[in-house]
């Protein structure tokens, strides 16, 4: 630990929901990581909680199992230790008292343990339904208002699945909790090459000034995926693409890419500036969606050499399903800054290549100085950020072809944050769940950045919803989306960066 690094409060966290996948996959892994890296403080505990009977003994030798898979042999002993020493687990039914009572008992058993000031952190990894219930049940108990230590609450996504789920939802939060309790979550803001569009923009000096219309000719944000749906079909069938991806992740890109520079660097004042903008993105009436949305279900096809199955063949899925697996928009934000700069943006499952990157296309250079020459076309220069895989960023522009002749190629200069800071392994939820316990909301949404983002999308959900696509499936598996995905852009003169990796 370097002299200025801060550690996280003492505190104890309490998952709920924690025989989960969620749990094994990220929490602990995540946790692992932040106590190796020493910023977890000794005063510290874990709490799982579970529908599930299980002892402590059982549920920390089923931790050393998921940790021993997702760290590996490598794995720093002394601190598994300390980790078992730490961990504890209660069972029983969320709708009963008693599993609270039990609860609260155990908590203060570690609190005089580990000396911990009754800081407790409730991580929700349950089904969204249960949310108000769980949260209520802590109240009950007297764990959730924050007279002794604090008392903070992370929700896991999905958060409401329209408008009015999501208002009712905050609302419901809302009357139990102080909104600075609240965390919602967002795992891609987790993601150092999210994060680091801040600094990239608002660290540097050369970028800002270029960064508006009058430069920028449009910004193309793409998360493709080569999975399909794998074993989560029931859910998906509720969700889609839309709902999955854009009114969380993208529009997590969308708005770090668009906005103001912040006053500050605290969390309001960041989340201020994120709230503008998805409040001026145009609603899209019913002709909107028509024209500027493009949804898409993936078919049979091949994907490194190998058959994949349609979505309607996928376990838990209606043979005769209509839900998105693939959505696209353009979207139009009506500010000073952003005036006819088009943001299309776009997400599917089982396509070419998995990718996620902000592609901002420069307008052309305004006069064509080497017409005499063998130079046909100039290069369009673009600022790419490469969230995902091969994180980092590249600048693409035209240079000289050496020779006797003035001819021009397209060339790339690259930031790679592998080749520069090394390979940092993380889960993701590190930072997350570091913030949490230092009281910094900044990578959380707040409730009106989650109903803004619900209303951007709920007339694009309405219009899907009241005309069912016919053309199901549209792409094939291992492709790009369907061809009207190609259409949105090309009918504005522009085309897609297909990347494969
Ligand atoms: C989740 C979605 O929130 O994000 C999944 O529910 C999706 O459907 C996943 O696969 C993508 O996350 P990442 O970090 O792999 O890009």
């Amino acid at each position: 630990m370097s002299e200025t690094q801060k550690q996280a409060d003492a505190c104890t966290m309490i998952i709920f929901g924690a025989t989960g996948d969620l749990t094994k996959r990220k929490l602990f892994p995540a946790l692992y990581n932040l106590a190796k890296a020493k910023f977890l403080p000794d005063n510290f505990a874990i709490v799982g909680v579970g529908r599930q009977e299980m002892t402590s003994e059982d549920f920390r030798s089923q931790i050393r199992g998921n940790l021993l898979e997702f760290i590996g042999k490598d794995i720093d002993k002394e601190l598994l230790k300390w980790f078992e020493a730490r961990t504890h687990y209660t069972g029983g039914d969320f709708a009963d008292k008693k599993t609270f009572t039990e609860l609260k008992k155990l908590l203060k058993e570690l609190d005089k343990q580990f000396d911990i000031p009754e800081n407790y952190f409730f991580y929700l990894a349950t089904p969204p339904a249960l949310f108000g219930l769980v949260t209520g049940k802590v109240g009950e108990i007297g764990l959730s208002a924050e007279t002794d230590g604090w008392r903070r609450f992370i929700y896991e996504k999905p958060f409401g699945h329209d408008l009015e789920s999501a208002k009712k939802l905050n609302a419901e939060l809302q009357c139990l909790l102080k909104e600075s309790q609240i965390y919602r979550i967002d795992h891609y803001l987790g993601k150092e090459t999210v994060q680091n569009i801040l600094v990239f923009r608002f660290g540097n000096s050369i970028f800002e000034p270029i960064w508006n219309r009058n430069y920028i000719d449009h910004v193309q944000i793409t998360v493709a995926e080569r999975l399909g749906v794998e074993q989560r079909g029931g859910y998906y069938e509720t969700a889609g693409a839309l709902r999955d991806m854009i009114p969380n992740h993208i529009f997590q890109l969308v708005t770090l890419t668009a906005m103001e520079p912040p006053v500050s660097f605290e969390a309001d004042a960041v989340r201020n500036e994120q709230v503008k903008i998805l409040r001026a993105i145009q609603t899209f009436s019913p002709e909107d969606v028509l024209k500027n949305t493009v949804r898409g279900q993936y078919g049979d096809g091949e994907l490194d050499g190998k058959k994949k199955a349609a979505y309607r063949a996928e376990a838990n899925v209606d043979p005769n399903s209509n839900t998105e697996t693939f959505a696209a928009l353009k979207i139009s934000i009506d500010n000073w800054r952003w005036a006819g700069v088009p943001f299309y943006v776009r997400t599917g499952k089982r396509m070419a290549g998995k990718h996620s990157e902000i592609v901002v296309q420069f307008k052309k250079a305004p006069f064509m100085l080497f017409r005499e020459t063998g130079i046909e076309r100039l290069t369009t220069n673009r600022i790419i950020i490469h969230i995902q895989p091969d994180e980092g960023i590249t600048l693409h522009f035209g240079a000289k072809i050496p020779g006797p002749i003035v001819n021009m190629g397209a060339v790339d200069m690259d930031f790679n944050y592998l080749d520069h800071f090394g390979d940092q392994i993380s889960t993701g939820y590190e930072r997350l769940l570091f913030d949490c316990m230092t009281g910094d909301a900044t990578l959380f949404q707040r409730a009106d950045m989650v109903e803004a983002s619900w209303s951007i999308v709920s007339p694009v959900l309405d219009v899907w919803h009241a005309i069912p696509a016919r053309d199901f499936p549209n792409y094939e598996s291992g492709s790009w989306g369907p061809k009207e995905s190609d259409a949105l852009l090309e009918n504005d003169g522009r085309k897609w960066k297909n990347t494969l990796d």
